[in-house]
Order: structure tokens, then sequence, then C-alpha cells
């Protein structure tokens, strides 16, 4: 299985590089022969539009530049698949300059094609035949309409190029794949997705619909989540001032946040278990000098910033590592207690409850 792996990212730090590099290995896992083209690293100017590649020279482009080597890799390709970030609900314009520099593959005359719309001839059956697209778009925006736009254009373009659609993975809320301390079962699952899709498509199969769902995994409950998450993403890029285009400092400066790890923690405590309570329990984290109170009422549960007005049922004292392990179920509870990584003050009862009031989150 030979595939041309094209990166459409100007960002090398950035999501769709990380996203896309799950979706490499897992094709190296099976042996694909995988031919990996960065856009960003070659020399491809735009479409003039002159036609000069049906007319004047056929299959021959006027720009003496990569796009001429380019296409013998097209040709030598049974799968091309196409990575590229969302940009203004589309794909990147270096992904847009390629694909549109692709003209002298095809040649004068329309064919009707199954999806009921039209396209032009390939221009050299003999070479240009069975083979088959995929494609990867990882936007920062939830999914659903957002995402509407680049995955028609997909659709069409692959059968614009009369190539079979294999797969389409889809990776919205790029930047909540930080939150790690409170999302690692999701995120698990949607690293073995990818690697999943690579997989499949390197042995020449499609991508599985329970693959391509696991990919595009939602990391927050809600639009109401999603909002709260994404601006504390922005909140700690800000915070950095002019270093935040260092995209790993942001990351590890929104992977230790532990706003999120607390609001998981309030949105999943069990309803049953919490019903009969009415109190505040007080967390404290030493690491990063940060407080903040879950305020059980009833069947529900709040997390508020700082202490409570009125002396709370218990007081929690720990780091934001230490919680996270024990709020994921990596952590020997009663060693850390043990050994004061997390101290308690007040009701102790309360604690050893804890497991069944805020159960992890199972989403
Ligand atoms: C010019 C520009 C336009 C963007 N437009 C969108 C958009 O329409 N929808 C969206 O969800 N994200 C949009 N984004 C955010 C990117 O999709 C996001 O940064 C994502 O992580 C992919 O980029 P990356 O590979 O550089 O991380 C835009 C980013 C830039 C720089």
């Amino acid at each position: 299985m030979k595939i041309l792996f094209v990166l459409g990212n100007p960002r090398k730090s950035g999501y769709t590089q990380s996203v896309a590099g799950h979706v490499l290995e897992g094709m190296r896992d099976v042996g694909a022969e995988v031919d990996v083209l960065d856009l960003a690293s070659v020399d491809i100017s735009a479409c003039v539009g002159c036609y000069s590649c049906w007319l004047a020279t056929p299959g021959q482009c006027v720009h003496r530049d990569d796009m001429g080597g380019i296409l013998e890799r097209l040709y030598a390709c049974d799968l091309l698949f196409l990575a590229t970030p969302v940009y203004y609900y589309a794909m990147s314009s270096l992904l847009k300059t390629f694909l549109e520099r692709t003209l002298p593959l095809t040649s004068p005359g329309i064919t009707m094609t199954p999806l009921g719309v039209t396209r032009n001839h390939t221009r050299d059956p003999e070479r240009w035949h069975g083979k088959a697209l995929a494609y990867l778009a990882v936007s920062a925006l939830e999914g659903g309409r957002n995402l509407n736009g680049v995955q028609e254009t997909f659709r069409l373009t692959a059968n614009g190029l009369a190539m079979e659609l294999r797969g389409e993975l889809l990776r919205p809320e790029s930047y909540l794949l930080e939150f790690s301390l409170a999302k690692p079962r999701t995120i698990g699952t949607i690293t073995a997705a990818l690697r999943s899709a690579g997989r499949e498509l390197g042995a020449g199969q499609a991508v599985t619909a329970e693959t391509a769902r696991d990919v595009a995994s939602s990391l927050s409950p809600g639009l109401e989540h999603f909002v709260k998450y994404s601006a504390y993403y922005w909140e700690n890029a800000v915070a950095l001032g002019s270093h935040a285009t260092d995209l790993a400092s942001v990351q590890s400066r929104t992977a230790r946040d532990v706003r999120i790890l607390m609001s998981e923690m309030a949105r999943c405590a069990d309803r049953t278990a919490t019903a009969r309570l009415n109190l505040d329990i007080l967390f404290s984290f030493t690491d990063i000098g940060w407080q903040c109170t879950l305020h059980v009422d009833h069947g529900t549960c709040e997390c508020r910033e700082g202490a409570p007005a009125a002396a709370p049922a218990l007081t929690i004292t720990t780091t934001t590592t230490t919680w996270a392990a024990l709020f994921t179920g990596g952590l020997d509870v009663r060693q850390a207690v043990l050994q004061r990584e997390i101290v308690l003050a007040g009701d102790r009862s309360l604690f050893l409850r804890f497991h069944r009031l805020f159960p992890p989150p199972t989403d």
C-alpha cells in the first residue's frame, strides 16, 4: 500500500501535526509505504487558471516549481491522505493551492458521477485509477455545523478526482486535547482511534464508522463547558504574553490547569450519593497557590473559586498532580494520606466516601 501523506498545516508545533502523527504511526504499524509531503516546505505557486495544462502543453503546468515532481508522486500512490487545520470553515490555503495544481491530472470532458454531480475526465486513466482519498481536518471549534463546509469540500474533491473516499477524520476542540489531567480517558480513546484509523487505511481498508466516531469524541460535555474550557486555554495563552507563540509553554501551563478537573468533578457528582448533603468542601492546591470550593446542595454540585463564606465541612490540602491521579483512579489514596500528600481537616468520613460522591467521568 503506497500512501502519499500530505501535511497542509503551516504551524509545525500545532495540533494538526501531532494528531496526524498518530495516524502516520498507525499506517507504519501495518507496513504501509508512506511518502510524507510537507506542503510548508515545498515551493508550489498558485494556479493562474490559464488552462495551459489542458490546451498548450497537455498535462504540464506553466509553473516550473515542485509540483511537477509531486504529480508523479500522486500517480505513484494508492491512497492520498490529506491533513489540514480548519481555517475559516475550510482547508488551509497551503492545501487548497496544492489541490488546485492537480488540474493537469484532469482533461476536458464531463462525466456524470454516482454522487449525481459531474466531474472532468481524468487525463491518464491507465495511471489514474483505483485510487483512494482520506482526510483529517483539525479545528479549534466544536464539531457539527462548523465542519460541514470542509467535509463537503473533501467529499466533492474525492469525487472530482475520481477517487474513492476511504476515510473522514474530523478532530474538533483541538485545544481541549491539552486537558489531560481531567480527560485522560477520552484523550486515550482519541489517540488510540487515530492510530487505528492509520492502521485501517494502511491495510487498504476504509476507516470504520466506529473509529471515525472515536476520533471525533467530544472533550466537553456541552456547549457551556466547551466555552468555559476554551476560555481557560486562552487565559493560559494570554498570561504568557509574547511567550505564548511557543506552543509548548502554553500546552504545559494548560495541562496543569486544575480548573477543568474540578469543574468535571462537580459535573460528575453522583446525584443519589449527594442527595442528603448540603455542605462545602474546600480545596487548597499548594503547588499553584489556588483554592476552590465544591458546593454540594442536595444532589447538585458547583465548583466556586476561593474559600466559602462559612466554615467548610472538609478542607483538602494537596497538589494538582496528586489530586488528578486520585480523581482518575491512579493513586493509592491511603498511602497519599499517610505520607501527607493529601492533608485533611474536618469531616474525614466525607473523604472516605469520595469515590461514591464524585465518580470519575465516563464520557
Ligand atoms: C487563520 C485561522 C483561521 C481559523 N479558522 C478556524 C475556523 O474556521 N474554525 C475552527 O474551528 N478553527 C479555526 N482556526 C483554529 C485552528 O483550526 C486551530 O488552531 C487548530 O488547532 C488547527 O491548527 P494547528 O494545526 O495550527 O493547531 C483558525 C486558525 C487560524 C490561524
